[in-house]
């Protein structure tokens, strides 16, 4: 479970209107009190309710910021801030000050795209010593309508380092691959077969691992949820089961732990055609798909000679759950195994929670209730941990 977090969010200038309704709605989704301080620019463009009335909590006008308040934070997020504000953060009186805060100060500088300022912005990157962790742009352009557009990192971005940097790094060194979202098995130009996984257990997983501090790769098929924005994570796109395949054996040796969670076809068409199917070849008014098996990505690791990593299944079932993910378990030989009722209402595919029974190799069982697919991705990586160390151990 995330424990209670507080961040103090300092903005100025146009940001204000781009930003931080996203940032403070993301952080407070994300169960983070915080208090929101406001630079003169920033509070002729919004008024002093604006971020009241987002936050729940009192305006502090920047730079009254009590040292109570630096005391009581876990973190500092300035974004966006002007780049003349950034120099002043880093000077010696406003250092001293971040020393009370009790997690580090990220700064997101935004600058004028047209500006040709990269030495300026490689300076600034400089300053702060360790006190400061800089969230530079990286091709990232905020668009601020008549009012022109910035170079800032985006909301998104802002929002990753500010969790990760309030999270325990107890999976700092790790190297996890997960695989997420559908495959897609082609037969024609246009037409091809897959199925309902978004995507958004797989991204769940990886986002909480990015946060404690591991290094993803998230071996994915097509996905209509989006990949966050964190530095940890690294996305190896692929389409079918058998590039799904080569991607992972490829990359499977290096890593701590794989979490299989991606819905790979089981069966692939046997011929393609380069050409649009007519649909007058099926004079009767059937269309056979002759399909082959693909390759089972699980228990080929699950089956590897050599070093392997602690490995994770996921099981999609829509009845006797437990006798066929028990079955999954011991045929494809991982070491713990996921399953999810897709039938049950607010569970598997598509939806935001999820209701997972996590079967271990030694016989034990823990069922988790149903909950947001975060939290099923945090009690998931828990138990994998445990099991690491445990396998370490013995
Ligand atoms: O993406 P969402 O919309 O958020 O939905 C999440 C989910 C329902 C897809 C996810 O929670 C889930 O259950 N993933 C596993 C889906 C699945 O394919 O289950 P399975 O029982 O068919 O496969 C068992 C395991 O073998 C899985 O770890 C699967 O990744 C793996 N497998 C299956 C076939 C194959 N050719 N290679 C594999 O590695």
């Amino acid at each position: 479970m995330l424990s209670l977090k507080r961040i103090l969010l300092i903005v100025d200038g146009p940001g204000v209107m781009t930003h931080t309704a996203s940032l403070v709605t993301s952080l407070l989704r994300q169960g983070v009190a915080m208090r929101v301080a406001l630079t003169e620019s920033a509070r002729l463009l919004v008024g002093d309710y604006f971020t009241t009335m987002l936050s729940g909590t009192p305006l502090i006008r920047f730079p009254e910021i009590s040292e109570k308040i630096l005391g009581d934070s876990d973190a500092v997020l300035a974004a966006p801030v002007s780049e003349k504000m950034a120099w002043l953060l880093c000077e010696d009186d406003w250092l001293a000050k971040w020393k009370h805060v009790k997690g580090p100060v990220m700064i997101a500088p935004a600058f004028l795209p047209q500006e040709d300022n990269a030495e300026v912005r490689m300076m600034l990157s400089s300053r702060g010593g360790g006190a400061v962790q800089w969230l530079m742009a990286e091709d990232e352009t905020t668009d601020m309508g008549s009012l022109g557009s910035l170079d800032v990192a985006s909301p998104e971005r802002c929002l990753e380092a500010a969790m990760t940097a309030m999270t325990k790094q107890d999976l700092a060194g790790k190297r996890i691959l997960i695989t997420a979202g559908p495959t897609v098995e082609d037969f024609d130009p246009v037409r091809f077969v897959t199925n309902r996984s978004t995507g958004r257990m797989g991204v769940a997983l990886a986002r909480m691992a990015a946060w404690r501090g591991a290094d993803v790769t998230i071996v994915h098929g097509p996905m209509t949820w989006p990949i966050p924005p964190h530095g940890g994570i690294h996305a190896c796109p692929v389409r079918s089961a058998q590039s799904m395949y080569d991607a992972v054996m490829a990359r499977v040796a290096y890593m701590d732990l794989a979490i299989l969670c991606a819905a790979v076809a089981d069966f692939t068409p046997i011929n393609y055609s380069n050409v649009k199917i007519k649909k007058q070849k099926s004079a009767d008014g059937v269309f056979s798909l002759e399909m082959k098996r693909t390759p089972d990505i699980l228990d080929s690791i699950g089956h590897a000679s050599g070093r392997r990593p602690f490995l994770v299944g996921f099981a999609a079932e829509s009845d006797h759950v437990q006798a066929y993910a028990q079955a999954k378990l011991e045929s494809k030989n991982c070491d713990m195994l996921c399953a999810n009722d897709v039938t049950k209402p607010g569970s598997g595919f598509a939806v935001g929670t999820n209701q997972v029974t996590v079967f271990k190799r030694d016989g034990s069982v823990v069922e988790l209730p149903q909950m947001s697919k975060e939290d099923v991705a945090r009690r998931v990586l828990d138990i994998a941990l445990e099991g690491m160390s445990h396998r370490a151990a013995n």
